[in-house]
């Protein structure tokens, strides 16, 4: 059965003793549900992060990676540069990275391909913009990027994939999707899944929501049997309110 995961993304926050600070915040923290917990430093942070939590159940993850082996690639990271710090699992199409950094669907494929040469995981983002949800769009853009991005794999790779619906208007808006919309898009994500590689595969993938989850709405919005967990960001920057959120399954 699918697990439940809760992931913190720190995005471009917490130098080198904001990290440890608040990793030893979050170290002195129980979990208390069933939810795989990670958090996602910076690239600077990634070794310290993973030397302090060696004996912890929290895995530390990467906000991105390049799909290239090794090469020419001016301030980028590799994919053997996160497997040497034991890094073993990666954000892939934030939508601040497909926005900022022009990510685009082809790009995203190739990064998801190395994750799996590469035996990693990886938590594949996607999401409608304010203006798609407005025009009736949101589930046919939902469902061309997780096509384009992740419909090319066999079924095995699905054990690797963990996906995060992350509607851009609800990113570090305070605006969250009702848990009624999260529940309607997550089972909508998990049809489509079971329409090309059938219900197994479709029952077994966890489907994240991202976009302003706090303490204070997790619990409903994880109750909806699509919603697997949740990627955060603000919240994740102070342990309390992380732990809260971990543990409102
Ligand atoms: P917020 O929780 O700050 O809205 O950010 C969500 C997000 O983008 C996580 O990747």
């Amino acid at each position: 059965m699918r697990k439940h995961i809760v992931a913190g993304n720190w995005k471009m926050n917490n130098d080198l003793p904001s990290t440890q600070a608040l990793i030893s915040d979050l170290k002195s923290k129980e979990i208390t549900s069933d939810a795989e917990v990670m958090i996602a430093p910076t690239f600077t942070n990634l070794f310290h992060g993973v030397e302090a939590l060696k004996d912890s159940p929290i895995e530390v993850i990467a906000q991105n990676m390049h799909y290239a082996a090794s090469g020419a690639y001016t301030g980028e990271v590799n994919a053997d540069m996160l497997k040497s710090i034991a890094v073993n699992t990666v954000i892939l199409g934030h939508s601040e990275r497909r926005a900022y950094y022009n990510e685009t669907d082809d790009s995203l494929a190739k990064k998801v391909d190395t994750v799996l040469e590469k035996g990693m995981r990886t938590i594949f983002c996607f999401g409608e913009e304010l203006q798609d949800r407005k025009d009736g769009n949101h589930f046919s853009v939902v469902e061309s990027q997780i096509k384009n991005g992740l419909f090319h794999l066999d079924g095995a790779a699905w054990s690797s994939i963990v996906l995060a619906y992350e509607p851009v208007w609800a990113i570090g808006t305070g605006e969250t999707a009702s848990p009624e919309q999260a529940q309607e898009m997550h089972a909508f994500i998990r049809t489509t899944i079971a329409d090309t590689y059938g219900n197994d595969i479709a029952d077994n993938v966890s489907i994240l929501y991202g976009g302003s989850v706090k303490p204070a709405n997790a619990q409903e919005i994880f109750s909806k049997p699509d919603v697997d967990g949740g990627l955060i960001g603000g919240a994740a920057l102070n342990a309390d309110d992380f732990f809260a959120i971990v543990n409102a399954f």
